[in-house]
Parts: structure tokens; sequence; C-alpha cells
């Protein structure tokens, strides 16, 4: 199986709205139940922000949308456009871990890669960019694919804005 990445564009929205909703509905489903998947649903999802800083990757197999993420070079640390709280603050390299964002495979390609390709992805821009460290707020979903990935555990708690306590945990990672 062969993937390729680019650049996440606004005319993907549509697909990665999509995407995202069969990710989070079927692939947090060993971790959350039923209310907790909703409530995820309200504290998740697209932050076109990111589509439009050109820092959120999506990755294709044979054209087919397989999987997307992103990084971010601004303060918001998970969330997506309807969240309340959010920062376009912009970080400063030399201080602030950069924020890693949004990461979703489509079920039919879970376990094949394509979030770790993503995550390297980030870390080389934001390395580029002078960040040394990484920084995120992971789903239960999440945490193996961080883990493999070199993330640490810090802080846990729950997000109960969308209703049901969903579990998160923050990760960071030198880079
Ligand atoms: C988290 C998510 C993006 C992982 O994507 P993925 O493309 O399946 O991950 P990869 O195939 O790159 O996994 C790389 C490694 O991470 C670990 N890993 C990933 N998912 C795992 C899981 N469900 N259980 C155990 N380990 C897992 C494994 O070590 C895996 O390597 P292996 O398959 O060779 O054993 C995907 O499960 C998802 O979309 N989840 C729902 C949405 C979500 O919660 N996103 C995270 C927001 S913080």
């Amino acid at each position: 199986m062969s993937l390729t990445h680019r650049l996440a564009r606004r005319a993907d929205l549509d697909a990665l709205r999509t995407l995202m909703d069969a990710a989070i509905g079927e692939l947090q489903r060993p971790f959350l139940d039923d209310s907790q998947i909703a409530s995820s649903r309200a504290i998740m999802g697209l932050d076109t922000q990111l589509i439009d800083d050109g820092t959120y990757f999506v990755v294709e197999v044979d054209g087919e949308l397989a999987g997307c993420g992103g990084w971010s070079r601004r303060a918001t640390l998970y969330g997506s456009d309807q969240t309340p709280g959010r920062s376009p603050a912009l970080l400063d390299p030399a201080q602030d871990a950069a924020r890693v964002r949004a990461m979703y495979t489509h079920p039919h390609f879970a376990r094949r890669g394509v979030g770790r390709l993503i995550l390297t992805l980030c870390e080389e821009a934001a390395r580029a960019e002078g960040f040394t460290c990484a920084e995120l707020m992971a789903t239960l979903a999440g945490e193996p694919l961080y883990r493999a990935c070199g993330y640490i555990p810090g802080e846990r708690l729950t997000d109960d804005r969308g209703g049901a306590p969903v579990p998160l945990v923050r990760m960071s990672k030198m880079l």
C-alpha cells in the first residue's frame, strides 16, 4: 500500500468532515461509551485555521483520503472551529511547544502507518520553524500512537463541555 501526502486545501473540507466523523465514531469505540463518543464530537474535529496556515496534511492511498492531521504555531492545543476558548496567538519557538493537532485516520486504513507518517511530517515542519518541543492533547484512542512515536504522557483530565466527560491526556516530546 503506497501512502502519498500533501497539504490539505479548503476544497477537502467535506471529505475531511466525513473522515473525522467515521474515525471518531469507530476508532474511539474500544475506549469510550456512546455518550462519551457523542460528547467527543463536540470537542474534536476540524480547525480550518490549520488549513489556512498550511500546517494541515492529508494522506491518500490511490487518490482516496486515508487520514489527516497537522501541527500549529498557534496557542490552541486542541478543538474544532466550534470549540470555545481557542486562541490564534502565535507561539514563540524559542520558548513554546509546537502543537500537534487533529489527527484522524479513516477506519479502513487504521494501523497501516498513516498516523505515524503524519506525525513525522508535523515534527519535521515544526523543527524547520525552530520548535524544539511538541505538545498535544491526546484522546485515549490517540495515546497508543503518540506513545509509539515517543510522546510522554503528562496531566490526565476530562473535558465535559460536550456532555459526558471525555478522558484526555496531555503529551509532549522533544524534537
Ligand atoms: C489515533 C489514530 C489517528 C491512529 O492512526 P493510525 O493511522 O491507525 O496509526 P498508525 O497505523 O500510524 O499506528 C502507529 C503505531 O501506533 C500504535 N497504535 C496506533 N493505534 C493503536 C491502537 N488502537 N492500539 C494500540 N496501538 C496503536 C501502534 O504501535 C502502531 O504501530 P503498529 O500498527 O505497527 O503496531 C486513529 O486511531 C484515529 O483516528 N482515532 C480516532 C480519532 C482520535 O482519537 N484521534 C486522536 C486525537 S488526539
